[in-house]
Parts: C-alpha cells; sequence; structure tokens
C-alpha cells in the first residue's frame, strides 16, 4: 500500500512529537566527550546564605562559590547575606556526551514531603532545567510519582567545547529581561553570530527572558597535564578558582598575557596540602624571577591528582605583544559544528523512514 504524501507528512509529524515528549532536549551541545568545569546563572528564589547555596548544588568548597562570584577572597562565607532575586554564579563539573552537555551527576537533589517535579524544577532551582529534563536522566517513568528521600539528580546545561581553536568556559547566563544578542555579545567579549550559532538560534528575535543562554568566556593558558584531576582547568579573565582539593588559588588577569597564575591558597579542603614547591628550586608555586633580556621564569602549577599537586618552572616571555593572544583563530567558523548538526538532521529523516 502507497502512502499519499500528506499522510506521509502526518505520520512523520506525529513521530516527531512523540519523540520530542519522550526526550526532552538536554544541555548545551558539546561535540567533545569529555569532561570540565563549567558555571550558570542561579537567580536566588529567597533571602538565604551561601551554605545553603552550597548545599542545594553539592558545593563542596564554599570558598570555590565566593571565588565563582569574585568575591573578595576576605568574605565570609558562613555569614554572607543573600537577597531574594539576587543572581550568583554557581560552579560545576561538565559532562558531555552524545552530542550534549549536562551536570556530572551533580547536582543531586532529595525530594522532600510534598516536592513535585515541576516545583522542583522551577521554582527550587529557578527553572534552570525542565520537569522533563529531571525525568529523562533519572529514569522516572511518572513524573506524578516521585516518593520522599528520592535523589535527583539535575541536569543543568554545560558545554566543554572549545570556541576559536581555543578553550572557553561555557557560561549559561541567565537572560534578563530587554536584553539582546547584541548587547550581551558586547557585555561578555565575543560576538552576536557566534552565540546565535552556539545556541542553535537562528534569529537575534528568538531570544527569550529568563531562558539561559551559552556564552563562551575566553580562559587563560594552563600548563595542567592532561592526566590531572582537574584538567582542563578553565579560569575566564578577572576571575580567580580554587582546585587541588582547595590548596591551590589560580587567578587569571588578561592583563598579564592570559597567563594562569597559581599560588598556595592557605587554606585546604579536608585533606592537608601537599607540597607546592617547583622540583629542585627553592621556588614556590607562583613565584616568578626574570631573568635576562625579555624572560620571565615561573613556578607554573601542573595540576594534581589524589593528593599529590604537580609543579613545574615555565619561561615566559615579557616583551609580549600588547593585548596578549591565546586566541589561535585558524580554527575558526565553526564548520564542525554544522557538519554535526546535518548528522542529526539526517538521522532523524531515517529514524521517520524506518518508521514507517
Ligand atoms: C540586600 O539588601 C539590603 C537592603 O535592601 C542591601 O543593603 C544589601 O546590600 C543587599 N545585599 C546584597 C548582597 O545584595
Ligand atoms: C549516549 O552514549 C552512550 C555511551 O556513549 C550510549 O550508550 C547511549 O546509548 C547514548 N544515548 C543516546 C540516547 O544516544
Ligand atoms: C529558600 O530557597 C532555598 C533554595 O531553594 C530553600 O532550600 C529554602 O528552603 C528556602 N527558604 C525559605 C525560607 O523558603
Ligand atoms: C574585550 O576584549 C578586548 C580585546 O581582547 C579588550 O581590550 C577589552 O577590554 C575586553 N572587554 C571586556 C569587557 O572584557
Ligand atoms: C596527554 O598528554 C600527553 C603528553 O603531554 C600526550 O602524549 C597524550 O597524547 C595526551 N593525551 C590526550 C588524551 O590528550
Ligand atoms: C579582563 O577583565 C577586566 C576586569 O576584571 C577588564 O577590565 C578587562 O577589560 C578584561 N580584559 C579582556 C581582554 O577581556
Ligand atoms: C613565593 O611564593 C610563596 C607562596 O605564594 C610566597 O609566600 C613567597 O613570598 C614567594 N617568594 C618570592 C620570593 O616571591
Ligand atoms: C590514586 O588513588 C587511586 C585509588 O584511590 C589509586 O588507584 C591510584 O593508583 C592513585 N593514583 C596515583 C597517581 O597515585
Ligand atoms: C595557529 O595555528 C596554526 C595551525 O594550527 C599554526 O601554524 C600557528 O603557528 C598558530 N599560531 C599561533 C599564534 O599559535
Ligand atoms: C570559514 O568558512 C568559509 C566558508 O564557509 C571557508 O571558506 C573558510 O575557509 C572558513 N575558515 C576557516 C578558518 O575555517
Amino acid at each position: 500500500m502507497r502512502l499519499s504524501i500528506p499522510t506521509f507528512i502526518l505520520i512523520s509529524f506525529s513521530l516527531l512529537s512523540i519523540h520530542s515528549t519522550a526526550q526532552p532536549t538536554l544541555g548545551f551541545r558539546c561535540t567533545t566527550a569529555t569532561t570540565c568545569n563549567s558555571l550558570i546563572d542561579y537567580k536566588l528564589p529567597n533571602a538565604t546564605t551561601l551554605p545553603a547555596i552550597a548545599n542545594l548544588f553539592d558545593i563542596k568548597n564554599l570558598r570555590s562559590l565566593v571565588a565563582a562570584n569574585n568575591l573578595p577572597a576576605t568574605t565570609n562565607p558562613q555569614t554572607y547575606q543573600l537577597n531574594a532575586s539576587t543572581t550568583l554564579r554557581i560552579p560545576f563539573p561538565c559532562l558531555c556526551r552524545n552530542g550534549t552537555g549536562i551536570s556530572n551527576r551533580r547536582p543531586v537533589y532529595t525530594v522532600v514531603s510534598d516536592d513535585g517535579l515541576f516545583h522542583i524544577a522551577a521554582e527550587v532551582f529557578s527553572g534552570l532545567v525542565t520537569y522533563q529534563q529531571i525525568q529523562t536522566v533519572n529514569n522516572i517513568p511518572d513524573a506524578d510519582k516521585i516518593f520522599v528521600g528520592q535523589k535527583l539528580w539535575v541536569p543543568l546545561p554545560c558545554s566543554c567545547d572549545d570556541v576559536d581553536g581555543a578553550a572557553a568556559l561555557h557560561y549559561g547566563h541567565l537572560v534578563a529581561a530587554g536584553s539582546t544578542v547584541g548587547g550581551i555579545a558586547e557585555e561578555f567579549n565575543t560576538t552576536e553570530s557566534r552565540l546565535l550559532e552556539l545556541n542553535g538560534m537562528s534569529n537575534p528575535g528568538d531570544l527569550k527572558a529568563d531562558s539561559i543562554l551559552d556564552v563562551p568566556l575566553k580562559v587563560c593558558k594552563t600548563t595542567v597535564r592532561n592526566d590531572s584531576m582537574d584538567y582542563p582547568l578553565l579560569v575566564p579573565n578577572g576571575t580567580y578558582t580554587f582546585t587541588a582539593n582547595g590548596c591551590v588559588r589560580c587567578q587569571c588577569d588578561a592583563a598579564n598575557n592570559w597567563i594562569l597564575n597559581c599560588m598556595p591558597s592557605g587554606i585546604s579542603l579536608r585533606t592537608s596540602c601537599s607540597s607546592t614547591q617547583c622540583p629542585g628550586t627553592s621556588f614556590d608555586l607562583g613565584n616568578t624571577t626574570s631573568d635576562s633580556g625579555c624572560s620571565l621564569s615561573r613556578c607554573a602549577y601542573g595540576g594534581y591528582r589524589n593528593n599529590t599537586i604537580y609543579t613545574e618552572v615555565t619561561k615566559e616571555s615579557t616583551c609580549a605583544s600588547p593585548g596578549g593572544t591565546n586566541n589561535n583563530n585558524s580554527n575558526g567558523n565553526g564548520s564542525k559544528v554544522l557538519r554535526w548538526s546535518f548528522v542529526v538532521s539526517a538521522s532523524l529523516i531515517a529514524l521517520h523512514l524506518l518508521g514507517l
């Protein structure tokens, strides 16, 4: 039996809708299978404290929440008061798989009495995820059936993809009412076309208030080894972060030629810190010395594994070109990404043909 063309379209359309209700889109586009650190905006539903937020998002080191928001390092996180509707930046680990990036099995939310999936998604997590996304990643057959004490993985959107051939931190930016794609691009030093492409938008007019936009932030160069537990350590300009179980503090300043400046933090998380001295020298992490001419030696951070912190002496040119560049644009304009979306459309069409 032959199907008429309208029937074909009707069937394809209904298959597509079944497909999309069963599998809501997760995360940001991420084409590399890897992990990295990420950031997302969270608008506080009520007045609260940093420890309460750290608890909600499973952040073990309160200082990393202070750092992600660029609050002074002297801030006492226990007593710092936050007003309702303040927007905080939440640091979290990202996992990329199957073309999308979502938070790496964290945060985990524990269901309390009278909770519903919609309330958890829309209110507790301020709409950073939809209830369908929580339902999907936790394999919950019926959204109305969750139980007190149930642990739910909340899949925050993220990505670890390079941008313009350079590492970038994909910041989940909460779109304020009245903002424009061009305005956001200018604020975060990227371009409108880059934002449209990363977010799969064809038209700047499609921007919706209160949605989360993938905004790539340029990060400092690092010497972190690829077998380090914090590889690739992504630190954007003008921010700092704690790593190596809180033992190391790293700061990114574009004015320092985009070189990450790491030093002992002077505080540790649970564990005591291993030596941060550069092997065979009297240099500690972060110490620099001017060599002759245009050269500077630095005891740089090389990452960590278990309780071992790696360090190495690196050389930098102090007669660097103004502004500094770690951004090699030779890989530009996102051709990889375009090919990927082509594969997706092609396989969706194939699915429909098989379905018929
Ligand atoms: C919270 O609100 C109070 C009073 O409106 C204000 O003084 C304070 O600066 C606000 N704190 C923050 C972190 O926004
Ligand atoms: C996602 O990737 C995993 C492992 O790479 C695979 O087992 C799984 O089937 C994939 N899921 C989808 C929906 O493609
Ligand atoms: C404020 O919001 C947090 C996070 O959603 C929640 O855990 C807490 O119970 C709320 N507090 C009040 C007083 O509503
Ligand atoms: C954007 O980047 C340019 C050059 O890379 C720099 O001069 C400028 O200060 C940056 N602006 C912001 C807001 O980061
Ligand atoms: C990690 O780095 C080493 C040497 O620096 C290199 O040989 C290896 O291919 C890298 N591995 C990956 C997965 O990039
Ligand atoms: C880096 O951040 C500082 C603020 O911390 C800003 O003044 C500067 O313009 C930024 N530079 C670049 C190149 O983005
Ligand atoms: C070396 O680094 C340590 C730790 O940051 C610091 O206390 C010390 O003053 C530095 N020494 C020199 C000579 O810069
Ligand atoms: C790190 O610890 C794990 C188990 O905790 C162990 O299997 C592994 O060999 C250790 N790695 C290093 C480099 O010490
Ligand atoms: C940029 O990459 C190209 C090819 O990948 C290389 O030839 C060139 O030297 C690189 N430039 C910089 C400044 O790293
Ligand atoms: C950018 O795209 C254009 C046309 O799509 C192509 O000709 C050009 O080679 C690309 N540039 C890079 C750096 O990939």
